[in-house]
């Protein structure tokens, strides 16, 4: 990491605020134009559309444990960011400012902090990115195809040690929003009747 105090904020704090920011006005801005257009309605269904684009994104999961093969893992990391960013800002228009039950409530700050704490690994990736691009550019690894260079800096730096801490943190934090989620969910289905 570079130690001027400008590069630090320019670089990781600054790309981390703009996230962040970009989802509290979003959400803010789409509440305000569902409630005077009358539409609060259609936020109630963004539920739906919402939890599929977190599902999906986390598709890259499967790839990154070889359990699929398809698509290139850098790719798929930064369709995980967006989908999982946009998903959640349907989720957070979803829940609106209304309040019927804790449950749903409870899911929500789940995901709230799910979303903040995958913005931080975000920052972290790029931090171990560069730190193994610096290595090896030291080794010369040649042989090697770029974009075979480029796949093997990237599952470094996912591997190393600031992430995989990460990792510890944000999985479990996954699976209480994912379990709270569920919980909503079936208490809609059965709600409605469904089940
Ligand atoms: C509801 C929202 C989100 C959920 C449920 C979620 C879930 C996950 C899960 C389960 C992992 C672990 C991947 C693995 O090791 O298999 C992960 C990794 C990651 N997520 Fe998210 N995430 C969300 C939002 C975000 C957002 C908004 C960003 C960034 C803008 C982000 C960036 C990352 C990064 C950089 C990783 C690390 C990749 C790795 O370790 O291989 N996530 N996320």
């Amino acid at each position: 990491m570079k130690n001027s105090k400008g590069s630090l904020w320019r670089e990781y704090m600054l790309p981390f605020a703009l996230l962040l920011g970009l989802l509290a006005a979003a959400t803010l801005a789409g509440d305000y134009l569902l409630h005077r257009l009358d539409l609060v309605w259609v936020g109630r269904y963004l539920g739906i559309p919402g939890t599929l684009l977190i599902i999906g994104s986390l598709y890259y999961s499967a790839r990154k444990r070889k359990w699929v093969t398809t698509g290139e893992p850098k790719t798929l990391l930064s369709m995980h960011e967006f989908s999982a960013w946009l998903g959640s800002l349907m989720v957070l228009l979803h829940a609106g400012i209304h309040f019927n039950a804790i449950l749903p409530w409870l899911a929500t700050v789940a995901m709230g902090v799910n979303v903040i704490s995958g913005m931080v690994g975000k920052i972290l990736l790029r931090q171990s990115r560069q730190h193994v691009q610096g290595e090896r550019e030291k080794f010369q690894l040649r042989g090697l195809s770029k974009a075979e260079v480029e796949q093997a800096v990237f599952w470094d730096a996912v591997a190393l040690g600031a992430m995989t801490q990460w990792r510890r943190v944000h999985i479990p934090i996954f699976i209480v929003f994912a379990v709270l989620a569920l919980g909503h969910i079936v208490s809609v289905l059965l709600f409605w009747g469904w089940a």
